[in-house]
């Protein structure tokens, strides 16, 4: 199968890739900005780096997306370009232009190709909804009155009423996922990288402080991958959002994995005691029923995994501590 990957070079588009090769899948198009393989150099060896292939392209640009799929018959389509938080704040007009624009231009794309492509998966985020208080239902289920606090919530939840119409005027079928913080080798940008850069200023020996700290909901990347990988391969139906849970934990929660992985974390890592305005007890139950088989990696795990990880990588001279700084 011939699939497609726009902003592969994120930390998910990595983590897919890598699920992608782990399937034995030959044919993957990672569409980004600009040739940037330092993240898929984390995860995979250069043989199976040298496989992925690589096309420059602004996720906006119509006719560029609609050439590049035609000229390489991609069946499947996975749309994760976009710009996190902090960057949208940082530049709305930027972040409405890619976020939202790029999402629609990624369903018009399809919609020109059809019947070669005629579903897209897509990131979506938790950020949809505002603070935790606002909501009655304990957890949260997916169709309630979305609040979002952010705008980078509310480009997410134009792409998520867009991709319903793409739906209905155009039978164009789609699953949107929502993450909350998504942890793992790679995770090193956006507001809720802090976790993951707290793993690896312990393996390191650094001090950092997280920019946030309270209720989260924290997944890892190897299972977000792994839930994109599932929606990508399979035929849909209708325009299905679904919500993400992983590890309900407080930063407090969580620095005790960490530090019973390090004791030094203790002293080393700390945190703003900022509650992020955004649910984190959220109901999970549809994308339960929708992947029966799937479990999430126990926060234990995959923080000893990630910890070990960076430790490897930095003992062997490949680890980019850049992201500590910023
Ligand atoms: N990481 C999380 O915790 C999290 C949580 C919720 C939702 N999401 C969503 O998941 C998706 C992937 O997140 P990530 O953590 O991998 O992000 P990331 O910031 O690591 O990667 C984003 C990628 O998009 C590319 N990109 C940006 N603008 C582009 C453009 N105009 N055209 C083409 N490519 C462009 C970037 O170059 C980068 O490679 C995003 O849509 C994000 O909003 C992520």
């Amino acid at each position: 199968m011939r699939v497609l990957i726009t902003g592969g070079y994120g930390c998910i588009g990595a983590w897919v890739v890598r699920k992608l090769i782990d399937r034995g899948l030959d044919e993957i198009w990672v569409y980004d900005l600009a040739y940037q393989p330092r993240r898929l150099a984390l995860l995979l060896d250069q043989t199976e780096l040298a496989r992925v292939r690589h096309i420059d392209g602004d996720v906006t640009d119509l006719d560029r997306l609609v050439g590049v799929l035609r000229e390489y018959r991609v069946e499947r389509i996975l749309h994760l370009a976009a710009l996190q938080v902090p960057f949208c704040q940082a530049d709305p007009v930027a972040g409405a232009r890619v976020n939202v624009v790029g999402t629609i231009t990624v369903f018009e794309a399809v919609r020109r190709l059809m019947p070669q492509l005629k579903q897209v998966v897509y990131a979506s985020s938790v950020a949809v909804y505002g603070p935790q208080e606002r909501y009655a239902d304990r957890p949260v289920p997916e169709h309630v009155p979305l609040l979002p606090a952010t705008l980078y919530g509310g480009y997410k939840v134009c792409n998520e009423l867009n991709a319903r119409v793409y739906w209905q005027d155009h039978g164009i079928a789609s699953v949107g996922l929502r993450p909350w913080a998504v942890y793992g080798v790679g995770r090193d940008q956006g507001l809720t990288s802090g976790p993951t850069k707290a793993i690896k200023a312990a393996a390191v020996g650094r001090s950092y402080r997280v920019g946030y700290g309270g209720w989260q909901a924290l997944q890892y990347a190897g299972d977000v991958a792994e839930l994109f990988v599932r929606f990508l391969l399979a035929e849909l139906q209708g325009a299905a959002v679904y919500n993400l849970r992983g590890s309900v934990v407080t930063m407090d929660q969580f620095l005790e994995v960490l530090t019973r992985l390090e004791p030094r974390a203790r002293e080393l890592i700390s945190y703003e005691p900022v509650q992020l305005a955004i649910a984190y007890d959220l109901d999970d139950r549809a994308l339960c029923t929708a992947l029966p088989d799937f479990a999430y990696t126990p926060l234990e795990v995959g923080v000893r995994e990630t910890f070990e990880r960076f430790r490897a990588l930095h003992a062997a001279g490949r680890l980019s501590l850049e992201d500590l700084d910023r």
